[in-house]
């Protein structure tokens, strides 16, 4: 929730608003607080809509009523590799249209990275987790490098803007700024930070205190980019340069490509895709009915992201005339976007991107004693909003195929499925696929990652000689 009161509203000043909104209690402490820890309150207290929160609060307070699926049809996809059930999409057209979009300026690349990353337990924020298998570039430079590659190729500096929260943004604009932007122009990339969603008492409705003088709050969700683009002038700001088209990933999958010309001519229905160029996103087939991602379905005749639990166990299991999962269209969070439909987003406000409500364990001040509670049960409502609720809301959003292998590793945990080591050894195989590709050995023992020129020259189609041969047991970065 973020507004634009005065910058000097002071404590006093916000009571009211404060009091109207029915939230008097989280002013209990003040008179014990420090002249700094006043002044932090005040920056928080500043950034919530009081106006609007008794409406959402009463919104999202009950239980949430089990999501119906209701009318289920698989999504319909298209495909530039000949998948046979899906619209066929011209690979060398899409391609084509998407590197003059990129060369003409018309496309940025944004990076969500405002999670708090809890299952990982890395300390830091995600991106500086170092993941390459045989260099140890962190995620960002993972990403920076591709960019540079793609941006002297464009000869232009590609706009990157990445999305912190309140708790990463300062470590995360230390990282860039002790590694010189990661050898990109600094003002190349930005940095926008997303808003925050006070927690609340479901019984009682009010927000709880983490301590004396800050709310409890948690970021509002990868789904907060929209209205965090707006509010920090961003959105102006690309729309001031011409850049028409956003490239969308998430922080923690180091294959995904930052602008991939194939994806984006295809957003912008070259090649025969089915697009309007409003919203478009990448499916992967699932490993198996119960990875525990969302599909890409028909719901009620709109595209849609079904969550995995919300998609009744004999319907993920189902299969088609192919042989295949009828619900196959696992949605890996990338995706392409007009800067001009997410502007018609943010107008649309809760109606096109609603909350999701969880029910979590939330540490909290008790206002009695002053003492703080470590809770053993969910005691509080934390609000989130989720990015591909605009895939309804977009006139004929395209869903594309394309290689799990190529494009995803997801880094979720510190061990085990969807890990560190999973995700670097998905970058070693596809590093040794592309290899093979050219006709050469994988030699043994060696552990592989492709540079961000290659990575950029493998999904632009571009010449490339790769920087070294690998030798037996060695590790290279082709
Ligand atoms: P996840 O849903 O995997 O959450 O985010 P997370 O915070 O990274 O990890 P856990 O669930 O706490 O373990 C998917 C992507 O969305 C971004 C994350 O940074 C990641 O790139 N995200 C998520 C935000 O930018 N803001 C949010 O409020 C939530």
């Amino acid at each position: 929730m973020t507004t634009t009161p005065a910058e000097t509203s002071t404590i006093e000043d916000l009571r009211p608003a404060i009091e109207a909104a029915g939230q008097a209690h989280v002013l209990s402490f003040v008179g014990e607080l420090s002249s700094a820890e006043v002044e932090a309150f005040q920056a928080q207290l500043v950034s919530i809509d009081w106006a609007s929160l008794p409406g959402v609060i009463e919104r999202y307070r009950g239980a949430a009523t089990a999501e119906t699926t209701g009318d289920l049809e698989p999504a319909v996809v298209c495909c530039p590799c000949g998948t046979p059930g899906d619209v066929a999409v011209d690979a060398s057209e899409a391609r084509a249209a998407g590197l003059e979009l990129i060369r003409s300026g018309k496309v940025a690349a944004l990076t969500v990275a405002g999670g708090q990353g809890t299952r990982l337990g890395f300390d830091g924020p995600k991106g500086t987790l170092p993941i390459g298998p045989a260099s140890c570039r962190t995620l960002f430079e993972v990403f920076a490098d591709q960019l540079s590659a793609a941006s002297a190729w464009a000869g232009r500096p590609i706009p990157w803007l990445l999305m912190t929260s309140p708790q990463n943004h300062g470590q995360t604009l230390r990282f860039f700024e002790e590694r010189h932007w990661l050898g990109l122009d600094r003002e190349q990339v930005r940095f926008f930070t997303q808003g925050v969603m006070p927690s609340f008492c479901p019984e009682s409705g009010r927000l709880l205190l983490s301590n004396k003088g800050t709310l409890a709050t948690n970021p509002d969700g990868h789904g907060g980019v929209v209205r965090a683009l707006v509010g920090s002038g961003e959105l102006e700001w690309l729309e001031r340069r011409g850049v028409e088209h956003l490239s969308y990933f998430q922080v923690d999958n180091p294959l995904v490509p930052p602008v991939d010309p194939v994806f984006l001519g295809a957003h912008i229905g070259a090649g025969g895709a089915p697009s309007s160029g409003q919203f478009s996103s990448k499916m992967v087939a699932k490993a198996d009915a119960s990875e525990k991602v969302g599909v890409f379905a028909r719901r009620n005749g709109q595209t849609s992201v079904v969550e995995y639990s919300d998609l009744p166990a004999d319907v993920a299991r189902s299969t088609d005339e192919h042989g295949r999962l009828r619900f196959e269209a696992g949605s890996i969070a990338i995706h392409a976007a007009s800067v001009a439909f997410l502007r018609s987003i943010d107008e649309a406000g809760e109606s096109a991107l609603p909350f999701h409500r969880a029910f979590k364990k939330v540490p909290h001040v008790d206002l009695a004693s002053g003492e703080r509670i470590e809770p053993s049960e969910p005691n509080a409502v934390k609000l989130e909003r989720f990015v591909f609720d605009a895939i309804p809301v977009a006139d004929e959003p395209m869903v594309m195929r394309v290689a799990r292998e190529r494009e995803f590793a997801p880094t979720k945990n510190a061990t085990g499925v969807d890990s560190v080591e999973s995700a670097k050894k998905l970058q070693h195989d596809r590093a040794a696929a592309w290899l093979t590709e050219r006709g050469q050995a994988c030699p043994d023992g060696c552990t592989l990652e492709l540079s961000g020129e290659a990575a950029w020259a493998d999904c632009a189609e571009l010449e490339y000689t790769p920087r070294t041969t690998p030798e037996a047991g060695s590790s290279a970065v082709l």
